[in-house]
């Protein structure tokens, strides 16, 4: 096993006039290279706990860890090149002012990554082929493309400093079905040639069974399993992964089964 890459540790998050806390003592380790789904229903506090994990919130209890160190000790500039995020929809996650070249080459100008203006050209157009665009589309607007072709964008931006570790809210939920399957085929592809860590929210197993060794379930706040994902899938031990799995249609085994799509994403 390869060394504990992102760990929280007793994460608790409350807000005001909330008498439950949306994070109630959650812990998850993340090894280098390894790959965690995390799953629930709505309001389980997936996405609080991956704003934890990304610093962009901090807990009321607990810590966040990174490479060993917390994360309030980890330099800002370090982990925002080592940890980046795609969000669940594109469409407000891209800057529609701003033409994909400029967008996708923000972080390294932010992080001050590239010497030059055309080493920065030069990793966005292998950046955008690298997610199945052609480096002409660079001059092009957010709204010239569709929802799969700007998740590929949102994508390309996330890689673009090179991080170790890529956190992904719902990446494909708001997706059409057809172009759902390309994406998280690309996902794959980058994590596995990337040798990315990943930790993927979703509500959708097929998907986690797909991208993730390792699932953690949560409900209420709270984590009812954690485990190899194949094992928590096969042999769920908790009522509320039963629930769940019996609430999901498509099973994972059906993922396969679905014919090949043709359609551009
Ligand atoms: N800024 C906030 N202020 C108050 N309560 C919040 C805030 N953000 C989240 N919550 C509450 O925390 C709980 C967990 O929310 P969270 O967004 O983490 O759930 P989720 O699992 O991501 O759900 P979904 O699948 O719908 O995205 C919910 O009860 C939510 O209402
Ligand atoms: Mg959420």
């Amino acid at each position: 096993m390869t060394e504990p890459l992102l760990v929280g540790e007793h994460l608790t998050r409350r807000y005001p006039r909330r008498p439950r806390p949306a994070l109630d003592d959650v812990s998850v380790t993340v090894h280098a290279g390894a790959s965690l789904g995390i799953v629930g229903e709505s309001g389980a506090g997936k996405t609080t706990l991956l704003r934890l994990l990304l610093g962009v919130d901090r807990p009321s209890a607990g810590e966040v860890r990174f490479a060993g160190t917390p994360l309030d000790r980890v330099p800002e500039r370090d982990f925002r090149q080592q940890v980046q995020v795609v969000f669940q929809d594109p469409r407000s996650s891209l800057n529609p002012r701003m033409p994909v070249a400029s967008i996708i080459a923000e972080p390294l100008r932010s992080l001050r990554i590239g010497d030059s203006r055309s080493d920065r050209a030069d990793r966005v157009a292998e950046l955008l082929t690298a997610v199945g665009l052609h480096p002409d589309d660079g001059q092009r607007y957010p709204h010239e493309f569709s929802g799969g072709q700007r998740q590929r964008i949102a994508i390309a931006r996330a890689l673009a400093p090179a991080p170790r570790v890529l956190l992904a809210d719902e990446p494909v939920s708001a997706l059409d079905v057809s172009v759902r399957r390309q994406i998280v085929e690309l996902l794959q592809e980058l994590v596995e040639r990337l040798g990315l860590t990943l930790v993927l929210v979703s509500h959708d197993l097929a998907i986690v069974s797909q991208l993730c060794q390792q699932v953690t379930v949560m409900r209420d706040g709270r984590v009812v399993e954690t485990g190899p994902t194949s094992t928590v899938l096969a042999t769920p031990t908790d009522d509320y992964t039963r629930a769940l799995l019996a609430a999901i249609p498509r099973l994972p085994a059906d993922l396969e089964e679905v014919p090949p799509q043709t359609t551009e994403a």
